[in-house]
């Protein structure tokens, strides 16, 4: 698939601009704060309805202005479908060749993006939040079925969280009640575990292979750490977990917390026996989330069977030039690609030839070339 076009109104440092996009590589160059990101968030936006970054959806909206539009044409094999996202302070609308989308979850598998920006060393040196939100991200763009199942375990979570600081207060308890809630939170805990670990399994696929090609170094693979040690395959799956979340029972109630689940799920990233998060360089990091990047794509390709859109955020400048190289192998005209960088002159000339060209200055884009 590939993003024929987009338009901004309102959105972040611009007015209003339309650029229409190479299918395969474009590059975006401009000085620091010239609104490189910020393009690239409105395209992330348009596809997955919030930004990459961790912020409130009204910081969007152009300052001294009410709302914020984002329009875009997505081509898929030979069907051409529109796409549109319109914020203001109360309320987002989405819009899917016209029509309004009311369940986020029909909204977000039409357009896939993989996106990677300096910020994603945080994928390994941050929170465990970090790599649930990167979960749940990803597995929402590959199955519609995992946001609402989500959705529905968080609403519980919610619930049942409100209840123990209930009980916690009024020191009495509904056993019946807080049972079925209980079981209820465990049955969609468990899908989701399922699809957490079969979408790491699906990564351990590709990623060693990826990462030794980029780097040389063997042995690169991803844990899936749960929060509670069970077994998910084992059919007795649901009965061993009731059984754990019993014996938290009262520590949970002093706690006014939900202590197991995938709320409290995370990842780790090994080189061989090497934990990244706590012993790996920065640049073995890096070049982890890169790895993870491009093991994405080749996930999307075969389990999907689609090619999504890869955003490339100014990462070359913290790359070195032989990894570049590696990296540069991986993006051909097969996936559409949109690069920002501060320098054009680190990208080698024979990809530019390949590439549309765009510069950036204060919120105004300008085509520079098309592709030779
Ligand atoms: N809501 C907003 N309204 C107007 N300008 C904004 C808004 N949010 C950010 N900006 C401006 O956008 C610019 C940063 O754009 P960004 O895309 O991050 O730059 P870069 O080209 O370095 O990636 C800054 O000048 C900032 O003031
Ligand atoms: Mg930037």
């Amino acid at each position: 698939m590939y993003l024929k076009n987009v338009e901004l109104v309102n959105f972040r440092n611009y007015k209003h601009i339309k650029v229409s996009f190479n299918k395969g590589i474009n590059i975006i160059y401009g000085k620091n704060a010239q609104g490189k990101t910020n393009l690239l968030e409105s395209i992330y936006l348009l596809g997955l309805t919030n930004s990459h970054r961790n912020i409130l959806d009204n910081s969007l909206i152009n300052n001294g202005n009410l709302f914020l539009k984002v329009k875009g044409n997505l081509k898929k094999d030979k069907i051409s479908n529109d796409l549109e996202v319109y914020i203001d302070e109360r309320k987002k609308v989405l819009k899917f060749d016209n029509s309004i989308i009311n369940k986020v979850s029909d909204y977000i598998s039409n357009m896939n993006i993989i996106i990677f920006t300096p910020d994603d060393l945080e994928l390994i040196k941050g929170s465990p939040q970090v790599r649930r939100k990167f979960l749940n991200v990803e597995l929402s763009q590959l199955y519609s079925n995992y946001y609402v199942v989500l959705n529905e375990y968080e609403k519980l979570l919610k619930i049942r969280n409100e209840y123990l600081k209930n009980v916690y207060k009024n020191h009495k308890i509904d056993d019946n009640y807080f049972d079925i809630l209980t079981s209820y939170l465990v049955d969609k805990a468990i899908i989701i575990y399922k699809m957490r670990q079969k979408f790491v399994d699906k990564f351990n696929l590709f990623c060693q292979d990826i990462y030794k090609d980029i780097t040389n170094y063997d042995n690169f693979r991803i844990v899936y750490k749960k929060s509670i040690d069970v077994d998910i395959n084992d059919s007795n799956v649901k009965n061993i977990m009731l059984l754990k979340f019993r014996e938290k029972k009262d520590l949970e109630i002093k706690l006014s917390s939900t202590i197991y689940g995938p709320h409290r799920d995370d990842l780790e990233f090994y080189l061989n026996d090497i934990n990244l998060k706590f012993y790996g360089s920065q640049g073995q990091q890096r070049l982890a989330v890169l790895t993870l990047k491009l093991s994405e794509i080749e996930i999307f390709k075969k389990y999907k069977e689609s090619v999504p859109i890869l955003l490339l955020d100014d990462i070359f400048s913290e790359i070195d030039k032989d990894k570049r190289d590696n990296l540069l192998k991986y993006i051909n005209k097969d996936i559409q690609t949109i690069i920002t960088t501060t320098d054009v002159d680190t990208i080698d000339d024979k990809f530019i030839k390949k590439a549309k060209l765009f510069q950036i200055d204060s919120g105004k884009i300008k085509k520079i070339k098309e592709v030779i």
